[in-house]
Parts: structure tokens; sequence; C-alpha cells
């Protein structure tokens, strides 16, 4: 059986983790974890990773990252700030810098839930795959699915139904 991690992008209690709250609750021992409870500083743009395979600023990255790699999939809830990830998910993705050309994550399956408040969430998909784009080339993710949800709506509860046959398939 896959182990699944549930991640909130976002720095708030709110529609991301709505979403991920209802999928938890369906999967058996999957974890949700908030990028906002743990302290991530901002990239230095030092580059020290680029000979080193690790990050110069020791703070709570790795407590993220081990969970990553002890899960096999790992689902992303990521809000759309101006048509594309919020500076606070980037941040996360910036210190991830070190696994570039180390194909650290290539075995992982990513899922990921895009959130915008346009009620047409085609948009936010559309805006959100161009933003998540070089992550998933540079970073080499497998991206097995992508969601968008309007959290100008109600939780759309269809969709994370299919969110969840999914991922129990
Ligand atoms: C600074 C800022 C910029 C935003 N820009 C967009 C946008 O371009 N498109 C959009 O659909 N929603 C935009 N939103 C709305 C957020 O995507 C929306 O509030 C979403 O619910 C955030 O996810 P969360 O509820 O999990 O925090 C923006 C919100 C903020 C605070």
């Amino acid at each position: 059986m896959n182990k699944v991690l549930l991640i909130s992008g976002s720095n708030r209690d709110c529609y991301s983790y709505k979403i991920l709250k209802e999928i938890q609750k369906n999967i058996n021992d999957a974890k949700i974890i908030k990028l906002k409870d743990y302290n991530i500083e901002l990239c230095r743009g030092c580059l020290f990773c680029d000979k080193n395979a690790k990050c110069i600023i020791d703070d709570d990255l790795f407590k993220v990252i081990n969970q990553i790699l002890e899960n096999d999939i790992i689902v992303f809830a990521i809000p759309n700030y101006f048509g594309g990830m919020s500076g606070f998910f980037k941040n996360f993705i910036d210190r991830l810098h070190y696994m570039y050309k180390r194909s650290t994550l290539k075995d992982k399956k990513i899922i990921f839930i895009y959130v915008g408040a346009l009620e047409d969430d085609s948009i936010t998909m559309e805006e959100m795959t161009k933003s998540t784009h070089n992550i998933e080339k540079y970073l080499e993710l497998s991206v097995i699915n992508r969601y968008s949800f309007s959290s100008r709506k109600e939780l759309d509860m269809k969709k994370i139904k299919n969110i969840i046959s999914f991922l129990k398939s």
C-alpha cells in the first residue's frame, strides 16, 4: 500500500487545508503537514547547494524533506497568488535547489492541488500548471495527477472523491 503525505502549501488553515482534511478522512494513515508550522527561512541564493548536496541553512527544512522521503505519494495543495504559486510556497521550492541534478524525488509520485479564488478553476489549472512546470522539469518530479479548485465555492466534494478514488487505485 502506498504511503500518502498531504502537504498544505498555504500560510493559513483555509481552503487548501480543508481539501486535505477531507482527503485524509478517507485515506488510512495519510498524514497532513502544514508548511506554515515549520521554520523554513528564505533561500539566500548562495548556491552552496551546487557543490554540497544540502542547504547551508540549518532550520526545519529537513523535517519536511524527511517526511517526504518516507512516503510514496506526496499531495501538495498550493494557493494561486497573482497567477502562479504563492511566494510562501515558492520559497519552500527554492530551498529544494540542492536537489537539482540529484534526482532526489524521482521515485515519489506527486499530485498537485491548485487552489485559486476564480470561479472558473480551469484558469487556475492553466496558470498553475505553467507555474509548476519548471519545478517538475528541474526537480524531475513524476506528477501523476493535478486538480484545481475554486475557493469561492463550497468544497467540491465530487472532485475530492475523485482524488480519494485515484489515491486508492
Ligand atoms: C496576494 C494574493 C494574490 C492572489 N492572487 C490570486 C490570483 O491571481 N488568482 C486567483 O484565482 N486567486 C488569487 N488569490 C486568492 C487565493 O488563491 C485564495 O485566497 C485561496 O483560497 C488561497 O488558498 P488558501 O485558502 O488555502 O490559503 C490571491 C490571494 C492573495 C492573498
